[in-house]
């Protein structure tokens, strides 16, 4: 059988795993595993690999981030000229079978082209964690622990001049790396999407920190929105038709706003990419392997429409139309970490 396999959406640490682990279980049962370039945007132009993979090729890819298949945020659905080219890619490379990794937006592409017939397979990664129906994606454990060390490290900065400082972290529209960034990296106040901030409360408990110990850390998610900040002064729209939340800059507006308020000397620091960089971590390689090993079952099954998912320890198969939703932190959680950040 021939498979074609992609990446697509934002990389993050684990596509690369999984990608081996898919290829490997695949070899047993004898599926041609072949290499779609950037994400749909290689159905959609015919970037497509001449021979599959092979052992050779996917082996050393267990320690490396980012995606050896490349990606795009291409979603073929936004031009028909588009979504023609890619139903006809599917024909002339002969693609029995699709299996896709990504997020929200390359597996609702995935579960669009089951509902027309062709069979697809979604592996569920993204560092924002926001995917419905898998208790975790691989990538966010990678991003959390360079959020942690680099927290950690503006720390040191923060005591030895007695300032606050803010580090924006990414996440989309879901708080899940911000609150355990936060939490992991003992920040004394935690902005996310899902509340509406209180800026007077937030100064008021900073200032309380500040007189104990000299400093503080505050987390906010790019996500965060902040009354008066200018969430239009975002970057452009991508094809699937979400806004660029960097260049909001929710940190440096956090920032001024503390400084303004509390006149303690502040500093914002803004992760960005350095958060989805390399390697992934040993809970990343785990996942990521599992879920590709199971996909490759599915396939073999000819169960599709489906995407692999973790569930406590497990790893079990959801519908893949059920699984494209955006979710958020949950209100227990968010209970729980205020617990840390009002003494
Ligand atoms: O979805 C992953 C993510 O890293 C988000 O946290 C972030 O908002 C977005 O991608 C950034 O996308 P890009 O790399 O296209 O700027």
């Amino acid at each position: 059988m021939k498979v074609g396999i992609l990446t697509g959406g934002g990389d993050c640490p684990g596509l690369n795993p999984a990608i081996r682990g898919f290829v490997m279980r695949g070899l047993d049962f004898g599926l041609h595993v072949t290499g779609i370039r950037q994400g749909w945007r290689g159905l959609v132009q015919g970037i497509v690999d001449s021979e599959p993979l092979t052992v050779a090729d996917v082996e050393p890819l267990i320690w490396q981030g980012g995606t050896a298949l490349l990606s795009s945020r291409t979603n073929p659905y936004a031009s028909p000229a588009d979504l023609e080219a890619t139903r006809a890619n599917i024909r002339k490379y002969g693609f029995e079978a699709l299996v896709a990794l990504g997020g929200e937006d390359t597996l609702g592409v995935a579960s669009r082209l089951f509902d027309e017939g062709i069979n697809t397979v979604g592996v569920p990664k993204t560092m924002d964690n926001d995917l419905d129906k898998t208790d975790y994606t691989f990538g966010f454990d990678s991003a959390l622990g360079v959020c942690v060390e680099c927290i950690d490290r503006v720390r040191d900065t923060a005591r030895s001049h007695r300032r606050v400082l803010v580090v924006e972290v990414m996440g989309r529209h879901a708080g899940f790396v911000a609150l355990n960034a936060g939490i992991a990296g003992g920040a004394d106040w935690i902005l996310l999407p899902e509340e509406t901030p209180d800026i007077g409360a937030m100064c008021r408990h900073l200032e309380t920190v500040y007189a104990r110990k000299g400093y503080a850390i505050v987390v906010a998610s790019e996500g965060a929105v902040l009354a008066g900040a200018d969430a239009g002064a975002g970057g452009g729209l991508d094809s699937f038709g979400h806004q660029s939340l960097s260049a909001v800059e929710v940190g440096r507006t956090v920032a001024a706003e503390i400084e303004r308020r509390t006149e303690i000397e502040t500093r914002h620091v803004v992760l960005g990419h350095i958060q989805r960089g390399g390697a992934p971590s040993a809970f990343d390689r785990v996942l990521a392997t599992r879920l590709g090993i199971h996909a490759a079952e599915c396939v073999h099954e000819g169960d599709f429409g489906k995407m692999v998912a973790l569930r406590g320890n497990a790893i079990i198969r959801v519908e893949l139309r059920d699984a494209v939703r955006a979710r958020q932190v949950p209100t227990k959680l968010i209970a729980e970490a205020r617990t840390l950040t009002n003494k």
